[in-house]
């Protein structure tokens, strides 16, 4: 994994910086997301890269949803494509695996907090991974001089 921090971080870069699925307006730097992957792990949760034997193409991980304890079966995650390889199904088997994962570890709720609205690729591949839409917060963010909305959606995982 730390062979691949600069390449994780170029991505998420430049979905920083021409993307609305997220809404940090200036891209970390690579220690920082060192030292975010080195949170995610720590925390005893995946943080998954794919690549191609040449480069990086993918990566996905759950995060904490909240701090307060009562929230510790309770997941965030997040995806990002290389912008050369989208639409190829990669986004789709990260997450998945992220579920497989974080099951594995007995999380019970994962939340995908998706920026913005119209953001089709990320919410059409979370209902193919099982997540069902549960609200939408409208215009809670500004970016590219305009408001922008967060779609939440749900996945349980374990027994019902
Ligand atoms: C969102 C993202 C991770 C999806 O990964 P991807 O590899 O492009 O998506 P996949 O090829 O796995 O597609 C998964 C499903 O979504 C659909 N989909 C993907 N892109 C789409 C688009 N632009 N419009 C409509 N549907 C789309 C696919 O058809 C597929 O459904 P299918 O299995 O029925 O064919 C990727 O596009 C990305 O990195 N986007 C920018 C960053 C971002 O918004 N990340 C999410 C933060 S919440």
């Amino acid at each position: 994994m730390p062979h691949d921090v600069g390449a994780v971080r170029d991505i998420y870069a430049h979905h920083v910086l021409h993307g609305t699925g997220t809404f940090e307006l200036a891209p970390p730097d690579e220690p920082e997301m060192a030292a975010r992957i080195e949170a995610v792990t720590t925390a005893g949760l995946p943080f998954l890269v794919a690549t191609d034997g040449v480069g990086v193409l993918g990566f996905a991980y759950a995060g904490p949803y909240r701090p307060r304890p009562a929230y510790r079966f309770t997941v965030e995650d997040s995806v990002y494509v290389h912008p050369e390889a989208t639409s190829s199904g990669l986004g789709r088997r990260l997450l998945q695996e992220v579920l497989h994962r974080c099951e594995g570890q007995g999380v019970r709720q994962v939340i995908a907090v998706i920026g913005d609205s119209a953001n089709v690729a990320s919410v059409r591949t979370h209902e193919k991974c099982g997540f069902t839409h549960v609200g939408t917060l409208r215009a809670v963010g500004w970016k590219f001089e305009r408001w922008l909305d967060t779609v939440l959606m749900q996945r349980e995982l374990g027994p019902p």
